[in-house]
């Protein structure tokens, strides 16, 4: 039993690649059939870019949309069996990595990395600062993710760990997800550390609830070259 939670989360996405294959190709979830889907898309395309780079992009739907619109995608994913969903599907380049090792994979630069709800663990900082390598020097970087006011629900408003049983996904789910809760706070922090500055906070709305339905930040790389010092901080090189 390994208790360490983001091994735990990483294996999760090898034990349920299957089920959440077929929940996302089925359009199973409302809020990305209704919301998501389009804000994600919308934010990317009206930056123009010519090679984006999808970072956790599960079975690949993403980078399917943007290769339609003329893209050049790169998909990245640690889960082998997602990487392989995708590659079967095709669309794009798949690469089976995690984020924090894109600066070493030398896969060339792109003009935006996208991170739709794939920064799911606690210490983001490696994969932010990889990814601030990987793009050109005016590149940009859209996340989208859980909305933490939504996400906290009658819960503390505090960063920690949480479990997702996949419950509203129908029964496929073998494994429970730990995910990590980030404020508001601490997901600009994060990014303003790893050499990003925000440059817009959207909070896409769902219709029926008039909830928000995710957060979606945009950011542009800040000049300088930043790097992960000895302390497992990320600071200008
Ligand atoms: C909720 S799914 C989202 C998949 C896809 N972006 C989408 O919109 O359908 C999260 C994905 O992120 C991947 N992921 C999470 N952390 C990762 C990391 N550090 N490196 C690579 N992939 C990661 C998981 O394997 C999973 O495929």
């Amino acid at each position: 039993m390994n208790d360490d939670p983001s091994r735990r989360l990483e294996k999760s996405w090898t034990a349920n690649a299957d089920a959440w294959t077929r929940v996302v190709r089925g359009r199973g979830i409302e809020s990305r059939r209704l919301v998501t889907d389009a804000a994600v898309r919308e934010a990317i395309l009206v930056r123009r870019p010519r090679r984006v780079l999808d970072v956790g992009c599960g079975e690949g739907w993403l980078c399917r949309e943007l290769t339609a619109h003329g893209i050049a995608v790169t998909g990245v994913d640690y889960s082998e069996p997602l990487i392989e969903a995708a590659r079967a599907l095709g669309g794009g380049e798949f690469h089976h990595l995690a984020g924090a090792d894109l600066a070493a994979a030398a896969l060339g630069r792109f003009d935006l990395a996208v991170c739709n709800f794939a920064l799911l663990a606690d210490d983001v900082a490696p994969m932010l600062v990889a990814l601030r390598q990987v793009v050109e020097p005016d590149g940009g970087l859209v996340i989208q993710t859980l909305h933490p006011w939504t996400a906290a629900g009658e819960g503390e408003y505090r960063d920690g760990w949480r479990i997702e049983r996949f419950d509203a996904f129908g029964g496929d789910f073998g494994q429970p997800m730990p995910w990590y809760f980030r404020t508001l706070e601490s997901w600009l922090s994060a990014l303003s550390a790893s050499g990003w500055r925000i440059e817009s906070v959207r909070e896409p709305l769902h219709p029926v609830s008039g909830r928000p339905a995710s957060l979606l930040i945009v950011a542009n790389a800040l000049e300088g070259v930043y790097k992960m010092n000895r302390t497992g901080h990320a600071s200008p090189a």
